[in-house]
């Protein structure tokens, strides 16, 4: 019954694909989660790790994950059983399909709760709120912002709403065609923005904090959140690329086009922090107060310079499309699985967005469960299902159907990566984990 389990749509162009899956990578986590982190953990020790495990984990996991997407075309929960199917395996492996559903929906509680807040600072830069205003009061505006139940509900609200429009609106028409020319914007906002912070701000203790390795500074914790958050900012391990990759068309090489994916993302990343950094130094603010890192910074930065409201109200709104391209991928398995399965597409939604409402509205209650479900979502949820993913991909599947899947054009970069997934993935993510609950 499930080999026709294969998805309607198919994008066609191998750019679509590319976008699309970028778009979910890049979002919050990399304009407002990285800096933040970076600034908890200490900076530049915290950053080599980050770097190291997108490279050694991430990418060679992503890999696997679109492979298992494209070479059975379907959602990710019928992608594991069809795969089990054709393994002789037992179909407890699906585990990771409905796992990233319910990981997916978790996210979504507080990734909405943030785009809220890009959101409604959107709207305070499109009405000039904080125009001229001196630092202690930006500040001051953040934890108004945040300390305000319905403010926070409203905007949450209108965004799980946006995300739902969007993901019964369908893959191609809906989120192929969004991505397409918000992407490259959102980059050219970025790099002005790191042109604006490098004249004026304190650029060189930025740079000296983020790239300095103090290696005294790094706990077990910050490698865990840098593991984790590898994870988080690539969409892996739960199934969203996963559901992406069954409609990348089947000619192309994934090697290329994941590398491509994770190069965008890691920049992105290391450009928003780039242009974070030398504004957070420039005016004394703690590198590691938290959360409202980005949404204090870069508004002393708009609150200044020439045209600030305009250029504020244009870069919030690309954060809030990011955020929106990325969102989307997280109720996209869940939606494309019930389809399958005879539900409509526009019920499904409306279930999945009422799920991660709910869940958003208790996240705006009680910062606890918030900081909670972020901390257990991607320091644990994400890599135990890149875990599993490596190990599927990588001791179940025959090597001959997982060489046939990628489609890799040389051999050597076939058993490189086939080396990373099977022993340094799954080695590493079990060392970190181990370590971190004080087994070794
Ligand atoms: N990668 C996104 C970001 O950095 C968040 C995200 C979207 C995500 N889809 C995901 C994270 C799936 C984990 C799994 O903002």
């Amino acid at each position: 019954m499930t080999h026709n389990a294969t998805v309607k749509d198919n994008w066609t162009k191998r750019w679509t694909f590319i976008l699309a899956a970028t778009g979910s990578a890049v979002g919050l986590g990399n304009i407002w989660k990285f800096p933040y982190i970076t600034g908890e953990y200490g900076g530049g020790a915290f950053v080599l790790i980050y770097l190291a495990c997108i490279l050694l984990v991430g990418v060679p996991v992503m890999i696997a994950e679109v492979m298992l997407g494209r070479s059975t075309r379907a959602n990710p929960v019928d992608a594991m059983l069809i795969l089990t199917e054709r393994e002789n395996a037992p179909k407890l492996w699906s585990i990771v399909g409905i796992g990233g559903v319910i990981g997916g929906l978790l996210i979504l509680m507080f990734y909405s709760v943030v785009a809220g807040w890009a959101l409604d600072y959107s709207w305070q830069s499109l009405t000039a709120q904080y125009d001229g205003l001196p630092a202690p009061a930006i500040e001051a505006n953040f934890d108004d912002v945040a300390g305000s139940f319905a403010r926070q509900w409203g905007w949450q609200s209108l965004f799980v709403l946006l995300t739902g429009g969007v993901i019964a609106a369908g893959v191609t028409g809906g989120i192929g065609r969004a991505v397409e020319i918000l992407m490259p914007l959102l980059i050219v906002f970025l790099l002005i923005l790191l042109g604006y912070s490098w004249a004026t701000g304190d650029f060189i203790t930025s740079l000296k904090f983020m790239f300095t390795p103090d290696f005294s500074k790094l706990t077990t914790e910050a490698v865990l959140v840098a593991l984790g958050h590898a994870f988080f900012t690539l969409s892996l391990g739960m199934g969203a690329i996963m559901a992406y990759g069954a409609y990348m068309p089947g000619e192309h090489s994934i090697g290329k086009t994941v590398i491509t994916i994770g190069f965008l993302d890691t920049a992105i990343a290391l450009i928003a922090g780039m242009a974070i950094f030398p504004l957070v130094f420039a005016n004394n603010l703690e590198p590691s107060s938290g959360p409202g890192l980005m949404f204090v910074s870069l508004p002393i930065a708009f609150a200044h310079m020439p045209g600030g409201m305009v250029f504020g109200s244009i870069f919030f709104i690309l954060v809030s499309i990011a955020a929106l391209s990325s969102s989307i991928s997280l109720i996209e398995p869940g939606v494309a699985w019930l389809e399958r399965h005879g539900i409509h597409r526009k019920v499904g939604t409306t279930g999945a967005a009422l799920i991660g409402w709910l869940g958003g509205i208790g996240c705006i209650y009680s910062s606890d469960f918030f900081n909670s479900l972020d901390h257990i979502t991607a320091n644990y949820i994400l890599p135990l299902g890149g875990l599993l993913i490596a190990l599927f991909a990588g001791f179940v599947m025959s090597r001959d159907h997982v060489k046939e899947g990628v489609r890799f054009d040389t051999d050597t970069f076939f058993s490189l990566w086939y080396f990373a997934l099977r022993y340094i993935a799954p080695l590493g993510i079990l060392i970190v984990f181990l370590h971190s609950v004080g087994l070794i």
